[in-house]
């Protein structure tokens, strides 16, 4: 496994490396790896001839200095990690290598960045498009692989490839969970263990949405049940469920509006904040 930190670098040994037209897949993260992470490395590694990891906690996402702060680093693990996994290249980059000036770029896309996580965390996903094009500039991939526990993220990254006209196909990935259903995330390791107990909630409820769909509720009796079951345990703060259409993100209010939808949920534990979606159909 080849280890860079300098975009030059890792430019010259991929350009080297795609004259023989081989394919490169792509899996950019933050660190702090768990088996998700993982699932998208293995993912590429079964499509592509060659696969990148990067790992670099991009501030520019971040709206809240101390989650940016807080935010777990396990360099060695995650390099451990993904020598076992067979990774082919690790990109680990510093904050100055990869915003050797600020990026003052300003991305709109439309409504898909103001609602939902763009509504409750401002500037966010134009920092997740500045650092990904950049990453994408540097590594120049055949295909990406996301996650699709960050639903919209996947949207947004999306909309950036038609915007900058990349030739890159966008892979969703499914969500890797827990035994007890968590989603995984880099986040559950800043839960205590008692936040850490009460987090299955989330999931738990995600699954009696779907259930309550089956049973032919509609989406505010659904909504009104997630919403109270919540607020009847102490411990978290709700910053939204919404039920959307799953192939625009527009948030609906009858089943009928749409042909396929998705329940998306963030929510504090203590001061932890997890996000978690699942289709309905
Ligand atoms: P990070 O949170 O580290 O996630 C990196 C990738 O792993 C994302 O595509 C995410 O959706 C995926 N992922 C996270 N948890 C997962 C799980 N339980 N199962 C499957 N995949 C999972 O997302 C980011 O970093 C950043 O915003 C990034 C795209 C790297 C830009 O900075």
């Amino acid at each position: 496994m080849l280890i860079f930190t300098k975009i030059g670098e890792l430019q010259e040994f991929l350009v080297q490396k795609k004259t023989g037209k081989i394919s490169v897949g792509f899996v950019p993260t933050m660190g702090a790896l768990h088996p998700g992470h993982i699932s998208l490395v293995e993912a590429s590694k079964k499509v592509c001839d060659l696969t990148v990891c990067s790992i670099f906690v991009n501030p520019t996402q971040f709206n809240d200095k101390s989650d940016l702060d807080r935010y777990p680093k396990t360099p060695q693990t995650d390099l451990e990690m993904l020598k076992s996994a067979h990774c082919d290249v690790v990109f680990m980059p510093s904050s100055e290598e990869m915003y050797p000036e600020k990026d003052e770029r300003k991305f709109d896309f439309g409504y898909l960045d103001k609602i939902l996580e763009g509504d409750h965390r401002p500037g966010h996903f134009n920092g997740v498009a500045q650092v990904v094009s950049r990453l994408f500039d540097a590594v120049r991939p055949d295909k990406a692989f996301f996650g699709s526990k960050d639903y919209q993220q996947v949207m947004v990254i999306r909309a950036l490839v038609k915007l900058l006209n990349y030739e890159i196909e966008i892979v969703t990935c499914p969500t890797l969970r827990e035994s007890d259903g968590l989603a995984m995330s880099s986040r559950n390791a800043l839960l205590n263990p008692k936040e850490r107990e009460v987090s299955k909630i989330i999931p738990k409820l995600m699954q009696e949405a779907r259930e309550l769909k089956k049973k032919g509720k509609e989406i505010p009796e659904i909504k009104e049940h997630i919403v109270s079951e919540l607020n009847k345990r102490g411990n978290y703060e709700l910053d939204y469920f919404t039920i959307c259409d799953a192939e625009t993100l527009k948030e609906i209010n009858s089943f009928s509006e749409a042909k396929k939808h998705v329940a998306l949920i963030a929510c504090y534990v203590g001061k932890i904040r997890l996000i978690d979606n699942v289709l309905l159909n």
